[in-house]
């Protein structure tokens, strides 16, 4: 149902290029690319979560067959102390460069030989010996080390007179919400394979965003970017996790170096949880008041999430307490808790995922206390501007996502009352909730060749971590040459540092920000396409130019419906419906783009049901750290989903496009939440939704 005034490649439903390349196992990931003289590293990690390595003793290791060596912070090459990310210097970067053990799971050393295998059972003989220290994992809100939030992301909210408006409320409701730390488990494991060439060095790595690993990789050898070449054409999946320059291309990159040859690291599964990235877990404190016509007078929110002291981050929890509702009182407090624990990530809606569970869940409890109908509560309060920064929104479509989405969903004929509906053991209950997730457009770089053949060469340092980037940037490319998919030839290439500054696959705001500058390259292209001689070629940086709505604020809305039943014997909740309808500006590639947002759907599912990372507080190491340990939704737990977009064009912005990498999943718990509250009585403040929980 997506009207697009200007539909051609944009707005049809194709289906992914490489998709034959994929199911057939001719594309080639990073652990699997062809690679002559190639050589194995495996990285020995921490067991302990604070301490120091008294001593590595490698001789047994080193006689072993087909050992090159031993990597640790005695002889590891020095990188450099400054290098970091977004907010400074980042220390989760800094492997193998001093004793110290900040977190379980730290790689301390690296086992390199001729085989996986060798290298496998010689780190297993490394004799690694630490002075442990106390760790801190006891994270809470009122934790004494909680200091507030970078604001770098935003300002915190502080409008109205809260007390003024608490005092006013009708009803008041006041309640905390958990979330656990979590994994990104994308399929994939992390990998690289590394090589160096003349003072250059080359990897081809799984990754979310090859140019930012390259300034990363670069910036921690002291040498200029040109040198750094990092290739992701293919990558299974990364959900955040993958993000940042990661181990495997560090410490590949660090034994490639001292042994002269090609090194690749591919992590275990185990190996992803402890070592890589996890969404930290978070305690959040609501506070909403209303009056007893249900119109909202105060939000407060207050959240905590873990950290590690290595290095800066921000679990954007209040973001949605911000946007979503018009209410005189709105304050914001985000609070960091640094721990002992592996330093977190972003993680498939970060912030918001968590946040809008805790936020969804509260005004599901107001609507309970006022009796009101939860889809009413939040119709009545929907404001005209953004509620805190004042601006105009750019296109708020969210009130189309709640309609159209009840009319599918038969939402009116719901009893509002609790444990109304029971099939024998079964209690029956549905619930909703709505998010939004913030939208933009980040520099990126473009050039496009119009060849001598009259095919167009398409060259961008996108990432396609499984979305169907490539497939839809070929669409954006073709409309913006004016030229049909499949009557000339557009061949894209992305993946590769050498292609230029680019945005990674995050945020969702990856195929937004690479399509602004593929607009504008193609813009000029076809000024200069007259030229006789071929080829030429249009290059576009788009840096000066994204801010182009500085004063409209602009997201993307969901609104989430499902029904639930719980078994009342064992206490088992099974989502026997889940239907979402989004707002996200035009739709590029509608079966890719509904892929998407199921997918985030059933990570949201799978958030408030399954997933929880669990540590033993003696040791602090995860417990439960593979796939057999840490439950994910697997096909039997997903029900026939319903995902649609509703029309979403704003004719003032360039592309209209909004990005919809995370929408999908931020919503998606509360709703779980609500509708188990609606069929059992009780409400689910912790997540998971395990069974004892539910009992
Ligand atoms: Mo996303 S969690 O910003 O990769």
């Amino acid at each position: 149902m997506n009207t697009d005034p200007t539909s051609g490649a944009v707005g049809a439903p194709r289906s992914r290029i490489e998709g034959r390349l994929k199911v057939t196992g001719a594309a080639r990931y990073a652990s699997d690319v062809p690679m002559p003289d190639l050589a194995h590293g495996w990285m020995v990690t921490a067991t302990i979560s604070r301490g120091r390595i008294r001593d590595i003793d490698a001789a047994g290791t080193l006689a072993m067959p087909g050992v090159l060596g031993v990597l640790d912070h005695r002889n590891a090459p020095r990188l450099n102390p400054r290098a970091g990310n977004y907010f400074g210097p980042d220390g989760s970067l800094q492997l193998l460069q001093d004793d110290v053990i900040p977190y379980a799971g730290r790689p301390i050393a690296l086992v390199v030989a001729e085989t996986p295998e060798q290298a496998r059972a010689a780190a297993a003989a490394l004799r690694v010996t630490c002075d442990v220290e106390p760790h801190d994992l006891d994270f809470h809100l009122e934790h004494p080390a909680a200091r507030p939030a970078s604001t770098a992301f935003g300002p915190e909210a502080d409008t109205g007179d809260m007390d003024a408006e608490l005092a006013a409320a009708a009803v008041v409701v006041d309640e905390r919400y958990c979330t656990p730390e979590e994994s990104h488990s994308a399929l994939e494991p992390h990998a690289a394979t590394v090589w160096w060439e003349d003072g250059h060095v080359y990897a081809v790595d799984s990754n979310q965003g090859a140019f930012s690993v390259s300034e990363v990789l670069a910036a921690l050898w002291s040498i200029d970017r040109e040198r750094v070449h990092i290739r992701a054409e293919h990558v299974g999946g990364g959900f955040g996790g993958k993000v940042a320059c990661g181990p495997p291309v560090i410490l590949a990159s660090m034994a490639a170096e001292r042994f002269g040859r090609p090194v690749r690291i591919a992590v275990t599964r185990e190996q992803v949880f402890e070592a890589t990235a996890s969404r930290p877990p978070t305690e959040q404190s609501i506070r909403v008041g209303a009056d007893a016509d249900g119109r909202l007078l105060v939000i407060h929110h207050r959240a905590a999430y873990a950290l590690s002291p290595l290095a800066e981050y921000i679990e954007w929890c209040t973001e949605q307490a911000k946007i979503l509702y018009a209410a005189p009182a709105i304050r914001t407090q985000l609070t960091a808790v640094p721990l002992d624990i592996l330093p977190p990530a972003s993680m498939r809606g970060p912030g918001a995922t968590p946040g809008s569970f805790a936020l969804e869940s509260a005004i599901d409890e107001v609507a309970e206390r006022l009796e009101m109908d939860p889809l009413d509560l939040r119709l009545r309060n929907q404001p005209m501007v953004a509620p805190v920064s004042g601006l105009s929104f750019s296109s708020r479509r969210l009130v189309s996502c709640l309609r159209e989405g009840a009319r599918r969903f038969g939402w009116t004929a719901r009893d509002r009352r609790p444990r109304s509906r029971r099939e024998g053991p079964w209690l029956i209950g549905s619930g909703m909730a709505t998010t939004s997730f913030g939208a933009g457009v980040f520099p990126s770089s473009a050039s496009i060749t119009a060849e001598k053949d009259e095919t167009f060469t398409v060259s961008i340092g996108a990432s396609d971590i499984g979305t169907g980037a490539r497939t839809a940037l070929t669409a954006v490319a073709a409309d913006a040459l004016g030229v049909g998919t499949d009557k000339i030839r557009i061949r894209i290439r992305i993946g590769d540092s050498d292609l230029g500054m680019a945005w990674g696959a995050g945020g969702s705001r990856g195929t937004t920000s690479w399509s602004f500058a593929i607009l504008e390259a193609a813009k000029k292209l076809r000024d200069n396409l007259g030229d006789p001689a071929r080829p030429v070629t249009a290059t576009a940086d788009t840096t000066a130019m994204i801010n182009f709505q500085p004063d409209r604020e602009r997201q993307t809305y969901s609104a989430v419906f499902t029904e639930v039943a719980v078994d009342t014997a064992t206490g088992e909740v099974r989502v026997r419906r889940l239907l979402g309808m989004f707002a996200v500006g035009r739709v590029i590639n509608p079966l890719l783009a509904r892929s998407q947002v199921i997918g985030g759907m059933i990570m949201g599912l799978s958030m408030a049901l399954h997933e929880e990372s669990l540590r033993d507080p003696r040791t602090g190491r995860q417990t439960n750290g593979d796939f057999a340990g840490y439950h994910i939704a697997a096909h039997a737990d997903v029900p026939d989903i319903e995902a649609d977009f509703v029309p979403d064009y704003e004719p003032q912005d360039p592309s209209g496009f909004n990005g919809l990498g995370e929408i999908g999943t931020a919503g998606t718990a509360a709703a779980i939440a609500n509708a188990v509250w609606h069929a059992t009585g009780t409400r689910q403040r912790i997540l998971p939704i395990r069974l004892d929980r539910v009992l």
